[in-house]
């Protein structure tokens, strides 16, 4: 049983009535904590939050206009926050963004941007990722502007025209494949996909297409894929066609010294995230926004020869002192990171022994003698002088930096701060 005050605080709504009630709930002075795909669960910031995520809204503010002041004038932003803004709560990352002047905002899924527009978001929300025939309708009424890069979708998108008595002519883009393989027309077939679409009574507003390998040390592949780009603009244009919108460009590339066109998708750069890509003049300085904590559970003493964790894997070489925090890979802290990543606890970093659990992992902390049950261990982030940022784990994963975050489930709170 939950105890009454606790209950008083919770409320349990449906998916849209949830999104709706967003704003209505923090207006009454209540924080919202965590997003599940069914529910809120709405609680004041707590001390016994065993861990958490703290989402810093005013430092994605200050990364958009510290990478607007970085690109041309007449080029408009995007913002990307596709897979609940990765990780960071798509919502609210919409809201800080549009309030910080974002033009678009970019979203993977129809139900990602759905939730946007059941938070009661005007803004015009671009549909990236292509989307099974039996979504076409939910696009057109979310008012979800589509990449549509084959004729199979532009004729979903038309029969759900028609089957809703749609009177209008909506927005669509084209989605040109320049050599990322995965969605989008080829050069040579753009014109007749434009044709056919202009003849379905759409309205074609723009023309995108998505780098491969843009943090590459190398710049000529992304060359070549915007020479290909170019070439398909030059055959619309001599076709008649009169595009808004022409964008190539996420985060690694928007930082490359690259043609932008006239708007740019950044997703990491939001997020305080340096893609690698080599550094280059007139880069924006970029303000971590994501803290990953836990509350230390428990200190114990433990002789030499003990073994921690699953497997075996890592035996005491001498009497430790360890502190376990309650936190795992079903947060989505990586499992990756046994045996090799660290947390912060003191200012000092804590090396994680053993293979981190499902929901608990053990760090060393008998050089730090201060550590006890109910400190706040950070994972992700700053304490003190030291920082473990989500680019050092991706380096130790030699994954991409944009599944750190990703990845953190829906079991830990967000917090706003
Ligand atoms: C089509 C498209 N545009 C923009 C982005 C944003 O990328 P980034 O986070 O690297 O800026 C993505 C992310 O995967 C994407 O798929």
């Amino acid at each position: 049983m939950l105890r009454r005050d606790v209950r008083r605080r919770m409320i349990r709504v449906s998916p849209i009535r949830a999104a709706l009630s967003l704003t209505e709930f923090t207006e009454k002075g209540f924080t919202v904590l965590s997003f599940f795909s069914d529910d809120y669960a709405l609680l004041a910031p707590s001390p016994t939050t065993r861990a958490w995520v703290e989402v810093d809204l005013a430092a994605i503010q200050k990364n958009l206009i510290a990478f607007r002041a970085s690109l041309p004038s007449d080029c408009g932003i995007m913002s990307v926050v596709k897979a609940n803004a990765y990780g960071h709560g798509a919502t609210q990352v919409a809201t800080a963004a549009l309030e910080a002047g974002t033009e678009w905002l970019g979203v993977a899924t129809v139900a990602e941007g759905a939730t946007l527009r059941a938070a009661e978001i005007e803004a015009p929300i671009a549909l990236l990722c292509p989307f099974a025939p039996q979504e076409a309708a939910d696009v057109l009424l979310y008012s979800l502007t589509p990449m549509v890069g084959d004729f199979g979708t532009l004729e979903a998108l038309a029969s759900a025209k028609t089957a809703m008595g749609h009177p209008g002519f909506p927005e669509i883009h084209l989605e040109v494949d320049t050599g990322i393989g995965r969605s989008g027309i080829l050069p040579g077939n753009a014109v007749a996909l434009w044709r056919e679409a202009e003849r379905m009574g759409f309205a074609v507003t723009g023309l995108m297409q998505h780098y491969a390998d843009a943090d590459a040390p190398a710049e000529d592949p992304n060359r070549r894929q915007l020479e290909l780009f170019f070439s398909v603009m030059d055959d619309l244009k001599a076709a008649g066609a009169n595009l808004d919108l022409y964008h190539v460009a996420a985060s690694a590339s928007g930082l490359r010294a690259l043609p932008l066109l006239s708007l740019v998708r950044p997703g990491l750069l939001l997020y305080g995230i340096r893609p690698p890509v080599p550094k280059q003049e007139n880069q924006p300085f970029l303000t971590p926004v994501l803290t990953l904590k836990a509350r230390v559970a428990t200190v114990r003493e433990l002789p030499a020869g003990h073994t921690i964790s699953y497997g075996f894997t890592h035996t005491l070489s001498r009497a430790s002192k360890v502190a376990t925090l309650p936190i795992g890979y079903g947060d989505g802290f990586p499992r990756r990171l046994s045996n090799c990543g660290s947390a912060l606890l003191n200012g000092k970093r804590a090396p994680i022994l053993g293979r981190v659990c499902m929901d608990q992992t053990v760090v060393d902390v008998t050089d730090l003698p201060d550590v006890s049950p109910g400190d706040e261990a950070v994972l992700i982030g700053r304490q003190g002088n030291e920082r473990i940022s989500a680019e050092e784990i991706a380096r130790i994963l030699e994954t991409t930096v944009h599944e750190i975050t990703t990845c953190l489930t829906s079991r830990l709170p967000r917090v706003y701060v």
